[in-house]
């Protein structure tokens, strides 16, 4: 069933909103929340628009995905007309982010065919057709890829963030990188810089090098498009807070519930394809293995999620 407009009959949706109209949200980092007993993680097999009608306005602090662009990778990845296609899941996901929330929709400039689709024709739309800002454009550049001999051999993507507004949440502090000794001490000498941020690490600047998971990668899960963990994580932990709501509604693999899991945000998921789900099961077997934490509830409908978050306000931040 189609759900519209819940927020005006959800008091604790509403005391959320109340406090982002305070502008609160803005000013704080990942140290002001405390993390939930345990994650929610909803993970649904259906079409993301039908997924994505079921979600509250203004409810998802982060959506983050990795879309398909029409190129014929798999069966997944063919639609008649690409940008028809798209904007109605851009339309949904506007409606859905919280003010201060954010999206990040990963891509690249692969522009083959008039029927394929890339970043640019998604950014195109977005631009004159939303009121989303485009706050960054990371590249995400690897040294692991095919070779080629007709062209330069690929070794980035674009990632796009998104905010829906400029009081986007956004925590530098819990994605910083560390300075070696020899860069602290040179920085510190720095009149430009903050000493106390220094001591923080530095920005990790849009341009990201993080390895590409290639075949023997102790993550692989088996899907054929799966992200690298350090990725997503520096997106989740940068963009979301500690017991908001993450949304991915081209799940793959899963690979954004398991960060969920790990840094305890909870998780909304779709994807098309029954094999998302024994890819997820991989993904929590791994976690085993490596003896993470794999505790979190189960929830198998966008209605039972959204209910008892707000419910239980006193473990979520919300
Ligand atoms: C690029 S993959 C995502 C991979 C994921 N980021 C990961 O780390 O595993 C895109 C996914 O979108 C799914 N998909 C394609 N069309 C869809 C639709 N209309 N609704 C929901 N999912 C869809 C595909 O089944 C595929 O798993």
């Amino acid at each position: 069933m189609a759900i519209h407009n819940k927020s005006h009959h959800n008091h604790a949706l509403m005391s959320l909103n109340k406090m982002r109209k305070d502008n609160t949200l803005k000013h704080k980092t990942a140290a002001d929340f405390s993390n939930p007993d345990k994650t929610k993680i909803c993970l649904n097999i259906m079409d993301c628009c039908d997924f994505l009608k079921a979600i509250p306005d203004n409810s998802v602090q982060l959506i983050c995905i990795d879309p398909p662009y029409n190129l014929e990778l798999a069966d997944w990845d063919i639609y008649d007309n690409y940008i028809e296609w798209a904007a109605k899941w851009l339309d949904e996901a506007y409606r859905v982010l919280s003010m201060d929330g954010s999206m990040v929709i990963f891509g690249g400039i692969q522009f083959r065919d008039v029927k394929s689709g890339d970043l640019i024709d998604i950014i195109h739309y977005i631009r004159h057709n939303t009121k989303f800002k485009l706050i960054n454009t990371i590249i995400w550049r690897y040294k692991n890829g095919m070779s080629a001999h007709r062209y330069f051999a690929n070794r980035h993507e674009e990632v796009i963030w998104l905010a829906k507004s400029n009081d986007y949440y956004f925590d530098l502090d819990s994605v910083r990188v560390p300075y070696s000794e020899k860069e602290l001490a040179l920085a510190l000498k720095d009149k430009r810089l903050n000493p106390e941020n220094t001591m923080k690490g530095k920005n990790p600047t849009n341009v990201w090098e993080i390895g590409r998971l290639n075949g023997n990668s102790k993550e692989r899960v088996g899907h054929p498009t799966q992200k690298p963990i350090e990725i997503i994580g520096r997106f989740v932990k940068a963009l979301s807070y500690p017991g908001s709501v993450v949304l991915d509604f081209f799940a793959g693999s899963g690979t954004v519930g398991r960060v969920c899991i790990t840094e305890g945000r909870h998780c909304l998921m779709c994807d098309s394809a029954i094999t998302s789900i024994d890819y997820f099961n991989k993904h929590l077997e791994l976690m085993k293995n490596l003896g993470q934490n794999t505790d979190y509830i189960e929830i198998s409908s966008v209605d039972d999620f959204f209910t008892p978050i707000f419910q239980n306000s006193t473990t979520s931040a919300l």
